[in-house]
């Protein structure tokens, strides 16, 4: 029988609520929106769901699952990313880590003898994915703005003859939201005539809004990606980490194997499935949509120009990616690296403009920030410029 939390556990809950809740007023370091309310969903915690199996395979024996609306996002996000009608598939994972990894297990699957290329301003996680997958890698430097350095591509292409090439293109960088551009690197491949080529592309914050970028990032389906990653609870928001990774149907379908036990296809990284996140996911894309993600997205650019502007006035130097919501800026004390919850790397900080932030809360930033005056900004630049 179980015993209801005594009262000493739900004071211990209350203040986890309140310490969230003063926390998120001082959140301008990561990309993670929080601004949604998915409480209609409450009422799914009583179910022990389990989105194991394949969302889009009609079988299966465990039935407590949300595999139609896991379904019913992949569709929203195939499209969004111009994947080629009936040829694309996907699953929701638990984040961009685990997109990174299915997607190199997908091209290592496909191409065995394949070297990953990828930049050193890649997020960690794809080089802890290669090491967890024993992938020969090339790592590529970067320009100054984070983006691929193409010159450097070509000449480690150059060095690996014969050998099949998966690329791993950065569609927002995580420290400086640079974004690869993979119309260049199919260039480069074809100049070297690299014919066995995979072009995963990490868009974990990016993936859900660059679409509507003006000029559009050269990233998606119809410019020639085989893989794409998006995060769910970055740019959309969730309160639990997940994400989207959308492939090729023929290349998956090369790959995954029927199971018994389950009789369903094991095409994911794990077995047991969250059904809770495609819920949340499926809530964002019919409360949101594409015309709220464009909305939100210009939105953010004002935002970002707004707080340029009130960066520029007080005289630091800041610096960002054309059209980018990452905004470098010299890396601040560790006592406001700790307020407003500032990533901070080689040298530099960033604030990210995701949906949520108000004027306000850029305003009490640019406060503290003047406050620090002694830390004298304005002799101080952006190593990046
Ligand atoms: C470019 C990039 N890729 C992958 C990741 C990892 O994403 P997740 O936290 O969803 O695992 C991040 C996280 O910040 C990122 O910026």
């Amino acid at each position: 029988m179980n015993k209801n939390l005594m009262p000493e556990d739900l004071a211990k809950l209350d203040q986890l609520e309140t310490h969230l809740q003063e926390r998120s007023t001082h959140f301008l370091g990561y990309p993670c929106t929080a601004d949604f309310d998915y409480s209609t969903l409450h009422k799914f915690l009583k179910h022990p769901m389990n989105n194991v199996g394949d969302s889009f395979y009609l079988g299966g024996t465990y039935h407590i699952n949300t595999h139609s609306f896991e379904r019913e996002v992949v569709d929203f996000f195939a499209q969004l990313l111009k994947a080629p009608e009936n040829n694309y598939w996907g699953y929701i994972t638990n984040g961009s880590t685990e997109g990174n990894l299915y997607a190199l297990y997908l091209a290592r699957r496909l191409h065995p003898s394949g070297i990953v290329y990828f930049s050193e301003d890649a997020h960690y996680s794809i080089e802890k994915n290669i090491e967890i997958l024993g992938l020969p890698s090339q790592k590529i430097r970067s320009q100054k703005n984070g983006e691929i350095d193409y010159e450097d591509l070509e000449n480690k292409l150059n060095s690996c003859p014969g050998l099949p090439a998966i690329v791993v293109a950065n569609i927002g960088t995580t420290v400086k939201e640079a974004k690869d551009d993979i119309k260049k690197i199919h260039a480069i491949l074809n100049k070297l005539k690299v014919n066995e080529r995979y072009i995963h592309c990490d868009a974990a914050f990016c993936g859900s809004y660059a679409q509507f970028l003006s000029p559009k990032p050269h990233f998606d389906f119809s410019e020639g990606a085989d893989s794409i990653i998006i995060s769910g609870h970055k740019f959309i928001g969730s309160p639990i980490p997940c994400g989207v990774v959308i492939v090729l149907k023929h290349n998956k379908e090369k790959v995954s194997n029927y199971i018994n036990v389950i009789d369903s296809l094991d095409g994911s990284i794990t077995g047991s499935r969250n059904s809770f996140t495609p819920l949340i996911l499926w809530h964002a894309i019919k409360t949101i949509g594409r015309d709220g993600l464009r909305q939100r997205l210009y939105d953010c650019l004002d935002l970002a120009s707004y707080t340029m502007g009130k960066l520029k006035n007080t005289g630091v130097k800041t610096w960002r990616n054309p059209n980018a919501l990452t905004i470098v800026i010299p890396n601040v004390s560790k006592k406001l690296q700790h307020k407003w919850q500032l990533a901070t790397h080689d040298g530099v900080s960033h604030v990210i403009m995701r949906p949520g932030i108000t004027k306000k809360m850029i305003d009490l930033f640019v406060l503290d920030l003047k406050k620090e005056n002694n830390l004298n900004f304005s002799n101080r630049e952006a190593q990046t410029n």
